[in-house]
């Protein structure tokens, strides 16, 4: 049966910009300014659409090995975006968090990012979660030294216990994902939260995906049976 519902928590792998700008001969970084804009339609669209989070792959543990040139204008527009969006989502109540490590950031865009998570706090609209210098597998890696700290015997481990120290324990895990831009792999996102997410693939470039590509990722999961493992009768 389709589950026919609107997913909890929609992920986003904006991937593509960098293609978007080569194909008009423009440097990459108006790629990802382009991207900046995509993101703001389609937050808009998923809180219409009733997503309650919303979770974009904006920068990976492994982008640190692009160019410094291209890694500075990125650190420059998350500073800029996240100063800019965060009095709009607000308006709306939204809530702004973020994933990732928080050690190896620019100061300005560290605190940016945690200014515009305690303004946004007390908000209880949609939650949108920028993951930044994000990769699943330092998530994992994070929790387990947090649980190595806390003293807890190896008889303790167990999946809670690590779901309790991810990034972000209270979030669902993610429903669906889409990624764009034709690549079919999930480069490091969400390794532990998504083990049963719906995966959604479409050609379109990042800077390119609109309101209707979004409505056409939400129908594809309407129609989708989710099973969790437990088999066709569920
Ligand atoms: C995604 O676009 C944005 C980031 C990874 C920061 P890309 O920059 O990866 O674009 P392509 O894949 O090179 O086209
Ligand atoms: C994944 O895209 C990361 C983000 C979208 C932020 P990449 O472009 O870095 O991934 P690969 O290199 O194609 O796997
Ligand atoms: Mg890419």
């Amino acid at each position: 049966m389709p589950n026919g519902s609107v997913p909890r928590h929609v992920a986003i792998i904006m991937d593509g910009n960098g293609r978007w700008a080569e194909k008009r001969h423009l440097p990459r970084v108006l790629g990802h300014r382009k991207g900046v804009k995509a993101l703001e339609r389609v937050v808009e669209r998923a809180d219409a659409a009733g997503v309650e989070y919303l979770s974009a792959y904006a920068f990976s543990t492994e982008n640190w090995k692009r160019s410094s040139a291209e890694v500075a204008g990125l650190m420059t527009l998350f500073g800029r975006y996240i100063g800019k969006k965060t009095a709009a989502l607000k308006a709306r109540h939204g809530r702004i968090r973020f994933a990732g490590r928080r050690d190896r950031l620019p100061l300005s865009v560290l605190r940016a990012l945690e200014a515009a998570e305690e303004s946004t706090k007390d908000e209880t609209g949609l939650q949108f979660i920028l993951c930044v210098d994000y990769g699943g597998r330092q998530e994992v890696v994070d929790a387990v030294k947090k649980i190595i700290t806390s003293g807890v015997g190896a008889d303790a481990v167990t999946e809670e216990l690590l779901s309790a120290h991810m990034y972000l324990p209270d979030a669902p895990d993610p429903d669906l994902i889409i990624r764009t831009s034709g690549e079919e792999r999930l480069s490091n996102f969400w390794l532990w939260t998504g083990a049963y997410s719906e995966l959604y693939f479409t050609d379109t470039l990042w800077p390119d995906f609109d309101e209707a590509a979004l409505d056409a990722a939400l129908a594809s999961y309407a129609g989708r049976q989710r099973r969790m493992g437990g088999g066709t009768g569920a």
